[in-house]
């Protein structure tokens, strides 16, 4: 018997907006749900995520469990929407998972001044545990019997794992890990209870899954930390508490077949057409991000100046289109980061542009066709995040370009693992070295660009997200014996 599939996560499948009175629902854009919901639906399963705005709070009071079926263009989606005190979510969400796991695993601490952890940051860990437990049992009420499999994603629910294991203990949990996992030294940074409980929350899981080699190594270092666990770096497992946990690395894809589908609508080609006598003769150089401070989109704009001192030849032959899409704003660190970039932008612009010549430009909020649009048409991507668990912009940019555009990718990035051989790596701190990066992008001779794009468009189309679950279920499975 196939067993049902269950799926946690903060950020839900749909969401609903207000729509003259009518709760409407939408599905979320990002590759978590191409990926996962086939699998809760075709095995009869449910997705338990956060209710996090005042409309999926609305919708999911409808119901005492919050459980709801929500039918978008022919595909049903069964979900359980978990609400929380806007003060619990905000401690769980903005204080612990964007403060300061974000920033733990990103390596983002400026530690000379911060982390400080004081009697605020404990009662914030506090809510981020109790959300926590909350999913654990609404999943341990859904999955009823040994039957069902239950996919955790991310670090907003490290300590679900173990939670649900006390719950249900023979609840069969995989727990994927989206983003970078720090190593050990840089855990020790937490105070011992809550880096103790971030551990054993995940080693709660029977597979905890890793884009990366790196992030997976880490992660059986960050086991080294407690007394009574058995690390098998080989054979990539953990031996706690009587049971064996094991450690996967599923490089997530992206679904190369429907970018090219949403890319060929008439809309995008109108979109790339007005881009292109935009830019005229000269050179595209393109950035996608969200405004995370791990994009590293300062140092980006400051290679590109330093690019345009050292090789004045390329001087108004050049624009930089940073497309940019503000994440978090709740943050004061990211409102602060936001207004830096833009700042960035606008000092190169000030020494280098001048009335025929705009060196930069950013565009916030763009439509997901103006992206589409741009990645058909750039000369060269830069993606030079400080660090990244996957970066999907650089699977995408290829798949889609037709350009023989070259890839400027942080060796940083978990897709560098997979892109890194066709692409120009770079260090991302190291400027002078991005700059050199920019000039060989865009000197590149044309049968190289080509065997590297093809390359490129090869990798990243190589694997589907529905292979990215169904790997993990089917190792789940074999595990635990089913
Ligand atoms: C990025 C990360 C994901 C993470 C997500 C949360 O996309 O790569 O691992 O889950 O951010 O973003 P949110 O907007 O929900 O805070």
């Amino acid at each position: 018997m196939t067993p049902r599939v269950l799926v946690a996560s903060n950020r839900g499948p749909v969401t609903f907006t207000d729509v003259d009175g009518q709760l409407e629902a939408q599905r979320g854009s990002g590759g978590l749900v191409t990926a996962l919901a086939p699998a809760v639906q075709e095995t009869g399963g449910l997705w338990v995520a956060a209710a996090m705005s005042p409309e999926d709070r609305a919708k999911a009071s409808e119901d005492p469990n919050g459980r709801m079926e929500v039918k978008i263009e022919d595909a049903v989606y069964r979900l359980r929407l978990l609400s929380f005190d806007d003060d619990v979510y905000d401690r769980f969400y903005n204080s612990i998972s964007n403060r300061l796991l974000w920033f733990l695993h990103h390596y983002l601490w400026d530690l000379p001044r911060s982390p400080v952890l004081g009697v605020g940051s404990r009662h914030a860990w506090d809510a981020y545990r109790s959300v926590n437990v909350r999913f654990a049992g609404a999943l341990a009420e859904e999955a009823e019997d040994a039957e069902s499999s239950v996919l955790v994603q991310d670090y907003h629910l490290s300590l679900v794992p173990s939670a649900l294991r006390e719950l249900s203990p023979r609840t069969r949990t995989a727990y994927f890990h989206h983003v970078p996992f720090a190593a050990a030294d840089y855990l020790r940074l937490l105070p011992l209870e809550m880096r103790e409980q971030l551990i054993t929350g995940l080693l709660g899981a029977d597979l905890v899954g890793f884009h990366t080699e790196r992030w997976a190594e880490n992660f059986l270092g960050a086991c080294r930390l407690l007394d009574d666990a058995t690390v098998m770096y080989r054979r990539r497992a953990v031996r706690w508490q009587g049971r064996l946990v094991r450690v996967g690395v599923y490089p997530i894809a992206i679904d190369a077949p429907q970018l090219r589908a949403a890319a060929s609508e008439p809309e995008v080609r109108r979109k790339r057409t007005e881009l292109e006598r935009w830019r005229g003769d000269r050179k595209l150089l393109l950035r996608v991000d969200r405004t995370d401070l791990s994009k590293n989109i300062i140092r980006g704009f400051q290679s590109y100046e330093r690019f345009l001192r050292r090789f004045p030849q390329w001087r108004r032959k050049v624009v930089f289109l940073a497309l940019l899409h503000p994440s978090r704003s709740d943050v004061p660190e990211y409102q602060v980061y936001l207004e830096e970039c833009l700042q960035e932008a606008q000092r190169v612009n000030e020494t280098y542009g001048d009335a025929d010549w705009t060196p930069v430009t950013t565009r916030m909020n763009q439509d997901f066709d103006d992206v589409l649009a741009a990645y058909q048409t750039y000369d060269a991507l830069m993606v030079n995040p400080v660090f990244d668990g996957m970066n999907l912009v650089a699977k995408e940019g290829p798949t889609l370009n037709r350009k023989h555009g070259v890839l400027i990718l942080s060796r940083t990035a978990g897709a560098y693992a997979e892109l890194g051989r066709a692409a120009i790596g770079v260090d991302p701190v190291d400027l002078a070295g991005m700059a050199e990066a920019i000039e060989l992008a865009l000197t590149m001779p044309e049968e190289e660009r080509a065997a590297r794009a093809a390359t490129l468009r090869r990798t990243a189309a190589s694997r589907s997200p529905a292979q990215w679950a169904r790997r993990q279920l089917r190792d789940l499975e074999r595990m635990t014996g089913s």
